[in-house]
């Protein structure tokens, strides 16, 4: 059976480049299962169809063409990386990310990625539904102010053009967006190491997940 370990939490806990750091360490495949829903809530706006029109939302789910070109991501072969990193795209995601049949189109999606040697799953729901007999999950966490203040860095550091307060109040939101909806609600799964990065470096969350993940190898 393949090797998974799954890392789940709110948006800015770390959890993208904690997920991407064990996955070179590993030499794993790596999902990065907001990517998808990102790519999704863009492919919607493009065809101008409203988050309620759950039928066609759930087509494009099913019939969009994404590559994933080495750092690079093409939406119907149009370069989106930075596109779908913005808050707008964030915001999105989560609408289409709240509409359970959109979930149940992008499943066997992600279940793709789990190839030997293994894999590294980053998202809401990794442990909890898609992965469940993932052989580690992880719940990574830290406090919305904290969190507010790495995406402040990271979007600064793309030259993008970004308020704090703001921030924090739509990450606060997408938090409850994502707490609250009825399936797959953003929670630690069973078993789960609880991590809360708010006072850690992205080396100690690390080692702590390494040094876990050593125990079960
Ligand atoms: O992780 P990221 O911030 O890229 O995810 C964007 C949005 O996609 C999240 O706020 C969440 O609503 C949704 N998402 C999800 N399940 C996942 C990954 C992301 O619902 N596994």
């Amino acid at each position: 059976m393949t090797k998974i370990i799954t890392i789940d939490g709110p948006s800015g806990s770390g959890k993208g480049t904690i997920s991407q750091r064990l996955a070179n360490h590993f030499g794993w495949h790596f999902l990065d299962s907001g990517a998808l829903y990102r790519l999704l809530g863009l492919a919607v706006n493009r065809q101008g169809i409203g988050y309620d029109e759950v039928a066609r939302v759930v087509e494009i789910a099913e019939t969009m063409s994404v590559e994933f070109v080495g750092e690079r991501v093409l939406l119907e072969g149009d370069d989106v990386t930075d596109t779908i990193r913005t808050e707008t795209a964030g915001n999105n995601a989560s609408k289409v990310a709240a509409i359970p049949q959109v979930r149940a189109a992008l499943l066997a999606w992600q279940h793709d990625y789990a190839k030997p040697p293994g894999l590294v799953a980053d998202g809401r729901d990794m442990g909890s539904v898609v992965f469940p007999d993932a052989m580690l999950k992880v719940f990574l966490t830290a406090s919305a102010e904290e969190r507010a203040k790495r995406r402040y860095k990271q979007l600064k550091e793309k030259g993008l053009d970004v308020n704090v307060r703001e921030l924090t109040v739509e990450i606060k939101e997408r938090d409850q967006r994502d707490m609250n909806r009825s399936v797959a609600p953003l929670v630690a799964a069973e078993g789960a190491l609880v991590l809360d990065s708010t006072s850690l470096s992205i080396e100690e969350v690390l080692n702590l997940v390494l040094q876990e993940a050593g125990k079960r190898l």
